[in-house]
C-alpha cells in the first residue's frame, strides 16, 4: 500500500520564532500517524536544524528543503547542497516546484541534475509538476505534464523511482484560491500514474505516492483526497496555520 502524506510548504514564510511555534502547535494536536499516514514540513533552509529537532521524536513526521543545488560543495554562494541537507537530518526535498521554475528560470534538465544529487545523498524527492492556465484552457494538460515526468524522471531506474513522490500542482490554482476540481485532480493524478505505469510497471505506479497542490484547504481537502489516485496534499497557504493544517491532516487520514 502506498504512503499518504500531507506536506506543509511554508515557501518564504515565518520567522524562526513563528516556525517553532507552528511546529509545537501541530505536534500537540496532531492525530495518530502511521506508515500509511505521514506528515512533512517543508521548511525555509533557515529553520531545518530546529523543525529537525523538534520533530525527531515523532515517528511519521519529516523535514524537507524547498530546494537544493545539485553540487556537493564549492563556490556557490548562496547555495545550500543535497550532502548539506542529508547531513542535517533532511529527508525530503521539493524539486521542480512551480515558483523556483518560473523566478528562478530552473527547466527540466537542471530538475535531472538535482534530482540525481538528492538521491545521491539519500534524500527522497517530491517532484513537482503542473501546467499553467493557458494549457489548462487548451485542454492539452496531461501531454504537458507528461512531458515534465519524461524529461525530470524517466533516466531514473526503478531502484531509483521508489524514492520519488509526485505532486501535481497545477500552476492556476496555487496561491490563487481557485482549486481545481476532485474530477479534475483524480483525472491528471490518474494519467500521471498511468505515464508511471508505462515506463516502470504497475507495482511501481501504484506504489508511488502523487499529492495534489494548489489552494488546497480544509474545507475542500476531503472531496479532493477521495480521488482513488490522490493521496494526500503539498499544501501552501493553508500550512501556516495549525488548525487549518491539521484539518488537512484529518482529511488525509479520514481518506480512504
Ligand atoms: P497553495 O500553495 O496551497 O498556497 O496554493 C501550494 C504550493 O505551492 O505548494
Amino acid at each position: 500500500m502506498r504512503k499518504k502524506i500531507v506536506a506543509g510548504n511554508w515557501k518564504m514564510n515565518l520567522t524562526i520564532g513563528e516556525g517553532n511555534a507552528l511546529v509545537a502547535d501541530i505536534l500537540q494536536k496532531l492525530p495518530q500517524l502511521n506508515e500509511q499516514n505521514q506528515v512533512v514540513f517543508a521548511a525555509p533552509y533557515l529553520h531545518l536544524h530546529s523543525v529537525v529537532r523538534d520533530t525527531q521524536a515523532s515517528p511519521f513526521v519529516s523535514v524537507a528543503a524547498q530546494n537544493c543545488h545539485h553540487e556537493k560543495s564549492g563556490a556557490y554562494t548562496g547555495e545550500i547542497s543535497a550532502f548539506m541537507l542529508q547531513d542535517a537530518g533532511v529527508k525530503y526535498v521539493l524539486i521542480g516546484h512551480s515558483e523556483r521554475r518560473a523566478y528562478n528560470q530552473e527547466d527540466n534538465a537542471l530538475l535531472v541534475k538535482k534530482i540525481d544529487a538528492a538521491l545521491c545523498n539519500n534524500l527522497q524527492v517530491i517532484f513537482c509538476c503542473g501546467e499553467p492556465l493557458e494549457i489548462r484552457d487548451s485542454g492539452t494538460q496531461n501531454a504537458y505534464v507528461e512531458q515534465q515526468i519524461k524529461e525530470s524522471l524517466f533516466h531514473l531506474d526503478a531502484a531509483a523511482m521508489v524514492r520519488i513522490t509526485v505532486a501535481y500542482e497545477p500552476i492556476w490554482a496555487i496561491g490563487t484560491g481557485r482549486t481545481a476540481t476532485a474530477e479534475q485532480a483524480q483525472d491528471m493524478h490518474q494519467h500521471i500514474r498511468q505515464v508511471l505505469a508505462q515506463q516502470y510497471g504497475a507495482t511501481i505506479a501504484n506504489g508511488t505516492s502523487i499529492l495534489y497542490g494548489g489552494s488546497c484547504k480544509a474545507s475542500n481537502a476531503v472531496e479532493l483526497f477521495a480521488g482513488a489516485d490522490v493521496d494526500g496534499g503539498l499544501i501552501g497557504g493553508a500550512a501556516l496555520i495549525a488548525s487549518d493544517f491539521l484539518g488537512i491532516i484529518d482529511a488525509m487520514i479520514a481518506s480512504k
